[in-house]
């Protein structure tokens, strides 16, 4: 069967957005139409997240509320060799152990904070032209994507990494996070969605 849907209207000039722009609390929409425009709006995902120099950049963070997140996780090593990848509807199934990892984000410039994720977990999603993908991950045997993966899907249910820290953890953030949301009032004279703990 045919969608029928008129495409979603993907912006031509995609820019970052950061902490407590909405958008990043909202639960992204299902892509259901696979054309042009959905892989040119992923070319420009990867663009920003060049220009920034992320190692992965969802949908909700450039304004889009799909479930798309882009990534390259060998940018952050040298010598490693690019592996640009675009994950739409993405799934975690079966997920197992445990493990932690120092996690910035590109929504909340210079905050760091260690987060716990889960250790192995298979992921299935759709590529840019719709075509069943699934992967095995393992981060404690050195799959650093695994990590990035699951930092980003968080980012498709309105979820930032900020959420999973503890309270003293939280506590080293605020000052930041207050600066965050100053400048936010700032440029759009709004408060948008602060953290509310
Ligand atoms: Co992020």
């Amino acid at each position: 069967m045919t969608d029928t849907a008129s495409p979603a209207s993907y912006p031509t000039h995609p820019a970052l957005v950061c902490y407590p722009a909405p958008v990043l609390r909202r639960k992204a929409e299902p892509v259901t139409v696979f054309d042009e425009d959905l892989r040119a709006f992923c070319a420009r995902m990867f663009a920003v997240m060049e220009a920034e120099k992320g190692v992965g950049l969802a949908a909700p963070q450039v304004g889009v509320s799909r479930r798309i997140f882009v990534t390259d996780h060998a940018r952050k090593k040298d010598g490693e060799k690019p592996d640009p990848r675009v994950w739409v509807n993405p799934v975690i199934e079966s997920p197992e152990g445990v493990t932690t990892y120092e996690e910035g984000c590109l929504s909340f410039p210079a905050i760091y904070a260690k987060v716990k994720r889960h250790d192995r977990f298979t992921i299935r999603w759709l590529d840019e032209y719709g075509r069943e993908r699934s992967e095995r991950l393992d981060v404690g045997a050195g799959q650093f994507l695994g990590i990035v993966v699951q930092h980003e899907l968080d980012h498709l249910d309105g979820i930032v990494f900020i959420d999973h820290l503890t309270p003293v953890q939280l506590g080293l953030c605020r000052r930041r996070l207050r600066d965050l949301e100053a400048d936010y009032r700032k440029a759009t004279g709004k408060t948008g969605s602060p953290i509310r703990r």
